[in-house]
């Protein structure tokens, strides 16, 4: 079963079919954080996610802790501009859930209703089970997302893989403890291959990861990473499909070299009497 084969637009029951069965094809998934960039996705992607990353990758941050819910609205708006069939899910923002189940509630009700969204994703297992609960059971799809969570960077100690040793029971209950609470997919991030195959055999919710190997029931990628917008940044779990960055920067000096020998604009580029 694919979710690329079937009917437009991707709702709920087609990413819970593409869970483990057999031949099923994995769920694929990006982000975008633009409307042009989340046309390109739309029309090949099951999923585009507005995530949170967006404070890093597009505003400079050095994390995404100072990312604001009228940041991911904004860039909400803008690829619901550009979204037709993929479902589209948009990051929660530290500080915007974590309090109560009802401050979760209000702030994600306001994300989809403000960005025309299908579901809200949100970082942390068993402590955000409730919340999780609290929010399905009143409508709000969330998509959860477990291992390595970039809002608990200080708390976990940096970037790190998850799930050597102990923690990896851990990590296990946060899964199965999300599924039980009614996400309808979870990510898992930086995980080992061992504990991502367990979980994705062990929970009922497709798992999509992102540098958890192929065994989850998905995948997805930072678009500017898997694009090569950083030529400073590459992560071992990220495959680079072009080297934009650095084809951008050699259109640039291009252009500065030929504005200032004059080669540009050319009479090609401008306008006469007629
Ligand atoms: O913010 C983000 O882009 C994410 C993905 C990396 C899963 O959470």
């Amino acid at each position: 079963m694919s979710v690329s084969g079937t009917a437009r637009p991707v709702g709920l029951p087609e990413i819970a079919q593409a869970k483990g069965a057999k031949g099923a094809t994995p769920i694929v998934c990006l982000t975008a954080y633009t409307t042009p960039v989340a046309r390109l996705v739309d029309r090949h992607c099951d999923i585009v996610l507005v995530g949170d990353s967006l404070g890093m990758v597009l505003h400079g941050l050095d994390s995404t802790l100072g990312v604001t819910l009228e940041m991911m609205i904004l860039h909400g708006k803008a690829v619901r501009r550009g979204t037709e069939r993929a479902l589209m899910v948009v990051d929660m923002p530290f500080g915007s859930y974590e309090e109560s189940p009802k401050q979760a509630f209000r702030n994600a009700a306001r994300v989809m209703a403000e960005t025309g969204c299908a579901a809200v994703k949100l970082e942390g297992g068993t402590t955000m089970a409730e919340t999780i609960g609290f929010l399905t059971r009143r409508g709000i799809p969330v998509m959860a997302h477990v291992g390595l969570t970039p809002q608990a960077v200080n708390a976990l100690g940096g970037y790190k893989v998850q799930g050597r040793g102990p923690d990896a029971e851990r990590i296990l209950n946060d899964a199965r403890d999300v599924a039980e609470a009614g996400a309808f997919s979870v990510v898992l991030e930086k995980v080992t291959e061992p504990l991502a195959r367990r979980i994705t055999q062990e929970i009922a919710i497709p798992t999509i990861g992102i540098g958890a190997s192929a065994g989850c029931d998905g995948q997805v990628l930072v678009i500017d990473d898997m694009l090569g917008m950083f030529t400073d940044f590459q992560p071992k779990f990220v495959k680079r499909y072009a080297e934009l960055g650095r084809d951008a920067e050699a259109a640039i000096a291009a252009f500065a070299d030929d504005v200032r020998s004059r080669r540009f604009p050319g009479p090609e580029h401008v306008f006469g009497d007629k």
